[in-house]
C-alpha cells in the first residue's frame, strides 16, 4: 500500500482489528488510489482542521459576521445541486424486488461498471474513513455504517448529521456489522492538476444501492443525499430493507412531542414528501395557548416494537439538513435560532457583511449580495440569490425546541402517524383512518405537487406513498405488505392511529384556505384528543373528519365558508381520485397486497 502510508492511516489501522473493515478499506484504496487514507475520529480539532482545509481550497467561505460564529458557506457546482432520482439505482438480484418505482440494473453489471468508474477515481485526493452511528450510540434501534469518501466536505457534514468518529468505530468493534458506504466525487487529480472548489462529475452520477449485501456505491456528486450516505441512502433505502427483513420500519418521517395543557405527552410521526414543510412542522411553535411542541427529528424515523409492545421511534440523525429558502423567524423561528452558530450552508447567498441570506429570510432583501453562483446580485436580478434547494447543515442539539429525550436510546412511544402532501384540491385539512389497514391504504395513496428538492418538473402531481417513492429500497408493494403486517405483530391497543393532513388546500380563487404554520397546532390538538378518545368526528366515505366545531378556531380569522370548504369531501373529485389510484396500483401487478385492492373497492362503494 505504498501510496497509502499516511500517519493517521497507520495509527488507526493498528487500533481497528475489524478484519472486514480493514480489508474493505485496503481493497477500496487499492482500487481508487488515493494519495493517503485518513481515519476520522470525529473530534472538534479534526472538524476545524478540515474546515480550514476547505477554506484553503475555496470550497468554504468562513462567515465573517460575528453573529454567526464557526459557520461556513459552500457553493456547489451549478450542475450538482440536488438529489438525482434518475441516477439513483436499487439493484437486488431480482428486478421485481426493486419494483416499478426504482431504477434497476443487474447487480453484477452495475458492480462491474462502477468498479471501472471507481478505478483511480481518488487519485490526487485523500480518502476519509468515516465511521458513524445512525441513532444514539448503543441504542438497540441504532445501526452502524462506515463511509469511505474523497470529499472533506462530506466528512465535516457527516460529523453534524451523524454520531461520527471514534465512538462509532468502537461500537463496530472487532466483529460488528456495519453498512459499507462508498463515495467518490469522481474527479481524480492528475499530477500538478489544479483542483476546483467543488469537484464532481455530473455527467457520470450513480447513487447505487445493493440491498442484498447492504452496500451503497455513490459516484460523481458531492451534494446532500447523493453524498452524505448516512441519510437517504442508508437511513432510508438500505434501512428499509433491513427493517423488512428484521420486522421494523425505516421511514421518511419527522417525530414530534406534543404536550397538552394538562401536561400529558404524546409523540407523533409524520410522513410528508420533500419540502412540504416537514422541518417547519417538526419545529412548530404552537399558536394554541399552553400547548407545547418539541422536536425529536425532522426527516427520518426508525421504529421498532419495544419490550412494552409499542412502536418506539428514534431519529437516526444528529443534525438537520434543511431547505433554507422560506425559513424565517415567521415561518420557523426555532430553525433560525438553531442556525446561530456551527453550521454549514450550501448554495445560499452571501451578504456584504459576511452572513448568509436566502429568499424569505427577511421581508426586505439585501440591497446587494453575492448569489449562490458567486455572482453579484441585487433585488432586480432575474434569478434567485439562493438556490431553491440551498441547505443548512445544523446540529440538532442547537434547536431550542429539541425535546430533552431526543437521544433516548429506547426511543419514544408513538401514538399517531400523520401522512400528508401538498394538494390544492380534493384532500381535506385532516381526516383519520378507520383502522390500521385503512391507514396503510392512506399511506399508499399519498400524493403531492412537486417542489425543487429533487431535480425535475416543479408543480406536478406525483403519487408518493408514505413519501417513500424516492427512498424505498425495495418493491413498494412489498413495503405496503410490510406495513400491513404490523396488524399481526402488535396488540390493537398499541397501534398508532393514522391521520391524513393537507395544509395546502386552496379556494376557487386560488388562495390558501388554511393559515398553516403555528395554527397547524389546532389540527394537532384534534389529533391528540382523538388518541385520547375525546374529540368529536363524523364518519365519511374517506375516513373520520372533525365534527362541526371540533377543531378549535377560537381567535383565528377564518370564515365559516372556508372552514366548510377545508373539511368538505367532494365525492366527484374523490371518484376521479379512485380511478387515478387504480391506475397507480396497477403498476404493481401481482405484488399489490389484496388488502389494498379491498380498501380501494371499499372507498369506491362508500362514495356510491
Ligand atoms: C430531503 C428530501 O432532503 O427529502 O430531506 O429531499
Ligand atoms: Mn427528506
Amino acid at each position: 500500500m505504498g501510496a497509502c502510508q499516511g500517519l493517521a492511516y497507520d495509527r488507526q489501522m493498528a487500533e481497528t482489528r475489524n478484519h472486514k473493515l480493514r480489508a474493505w478499506v485496503d481493497e477500496v484504496a487499492a482500487l481508487t488510489q488515493p494519495v493517503q487514507v485518513e481515519w476520522c475520529d470525529g473530534s472538534p480539532e479534526e472538524y476545524e482542521r478540515l474546515c480550514r482545509l476547505l477554506v484553503g481550497r475555496g470550497t468554504f467561505t468562513k462567515l465573517s459576521d460575528a453573529r454567526r460564529p464557526s459557520s461556513y458557506l459552500a457553493r456547489s457546482d451549478p450542475a450538482d445541486v440536488a438529489r438525482v432520482e434518475d441516477r439513483t439505482f436499487v439493484c437486488p438480484r431480482d428486478p421485481k424486488d426493486a419494483g416499478p418505482t426504482n431504477n434497476w440494473v443487474d447487480p453484477d453489471a452495475m458492480r462491474s461498471s462502477l468498479t471501472e468508474l471507481f478505478r483511480g477515481s481518488m487519485r490526487g485526493r485523500t480518502m476519509y474513513v468515516v465511521p458513524f452511528s445512525m441513532g444514539p450510540l448503543g441504542s438497540p434501534i441504532a445501526h452502524l455504517g462506515v463511509e469511505l469518501t474523497d470529499s472533506p466536505y462530506v466528512a465535516v457534514n457527516m460529523r453534524i448529521m451523524a454520531r461520527m468518529g471514534t465512538g462509532a468505530l468502537e461500537a463496530i468493534g472487532d466483529n460488528g456489522e456495519f453498512v459499507q458506504c462508498l463515495h467518490s466525487v469522481g474527479a481524480p487529480l492528475e499530477a500538478g492538476q489544479q483542483d476546483v472548489a467543488w469537484p464532481c462529475n455530473p455527467a457520470q452520477v450513480y447513487v447505487t444501492h445493493f440491498p442484498d449485501t447492504r452496500e451503497i456505491w455513490s459516484f460523481g456528486s458531492g451534494y446532500g443525499g447523493n453524498a452524505l450516505l448516512g441519510k437517504k441512502c442508508f437511513a432510508l433505502r438500505i434501512a428499509s430493507v433491513i427493517g423488512r427483513d428484521e420486522g421494523w420500519l425505516a421511514e421518511h418521517m419527522l417525530i414530534l412531542k406534543l404536550t397538552a395543557p394538562s401536561g400529558k405527552v404524546r409523540y407523533v410521526t409524520g410522513a410528508f414528501p420533500s419540502a412540504c414543510g416537514k422541518t417547519n412542522l417538526a419545529m412548530l411553535v404552537a399558536s394554541m395557548p399552553d400547548w407545547k411542541i418539541e422536536t425529536i427529528g425532522d426527516d427520518i424515523c426508525w421504529m421498532k416494537i419495544g419490550d412494552d409492545g409499542r412502536l418506539r421511534a428514534i431519529n437516526p440523525e444528529a443534525g438537520f439538513f434543511g431547505v433554507a429558502p422560506g425559513t424565517s423567524m415567521i415561518t420557523n423561528p426555532n430553525a433560525v435560532l438553531t442556525l446561530s452558530a456551527n453550521c454549514i450552508f450550501t448554495n445560499t447567498a452571501l451578504t456584504e457583511g459576511g452572513d448568509v441570506w436566502w429568499e424569505g429570510l427577511t421581508t426586505e432583501p439585501p440591497k446587494h449580495c453575492t448569489d449562490w453562483r458567486g455572482n453579484e446580485w441585487t433585488p432586480e436580478s432575474p434569478t434567485p440569490a439562493a438556490h431553491p434547494n440551498s441547505r443548512f447543515t445544523a446540529p440538532a442539539a442547537q434547536d431550542p425546541a429539541i425535546a430533552p429525550e431526543w437521544e433516548d436510546p429506547a426511543g419514544v412511544p408513538i401514538s399517531a402517524i400523520l401522512l400528508g402532501g401538498r394538494r390544492g384540491s380534493v384532500v381535506p385539512l385532516v381526516y383519520e383512518a378507520f383502522d390500521w389497514a385503512h391507514g396503510v391504504f392512506l399511506g399508499s395513496i399519498m400524493a403531492s405537487e412537486t417542489t425543487a428538492a429533487a431535480t425535475g418538473a416543479v408543480g406536478k402531481l406525483r403519487r408518493d406513498p408514505f413519501a417513500m417513492v424516492p427512498f424505498c429500497g425495495y418493491n413498494m408493494a412489498d413495503y405496503w405488505g410490510h406495513w400491513l403486517s404490523f396488524r399481526d405483530r402488535m396488540d390493537e391497543e398499541n397501534m398508532p392511529r393514522v391521520f391524513y393532513v393537507n395544509w395546502f388546500r386552496k379556494g376557487v380563487d386560488g388562495r390558501f384556505l388554511w393559515p398553516g404554520f403555528g395554527e397547524n397546532s389546532r389540527v394537532l390538538e384534534w389529533i391528540f384528543e382523538r388518541c385520547d378518545g375525546t374529540a368529536e368526528a363524523v364518519q365519511t366515505p374517506i375516513g373520520y373528519l372533525p365534527a362541526d366545531g371540533a377543531i378549535d378556531i377560537d381567535g383565528l380569522e377564518i370564515s365559516e365558508d372556508d372552514m366548510r370548504e377545508l373539511l368538505h369531501v367532494d365525492r366527484e373529485a374523490w371518484r376521479a381520485e379512485v380511478s387515478s389510484i387504480a391506475e397507480f396500483f396497477a403498476e404493481f401487478e401481482d405484488r399489490l397486497p389484496t388488502a389494498l385492492t379491498d380498501q380501494l373497492e371499499g372507498l369506491k362503494s362508500r362514495l356510491g
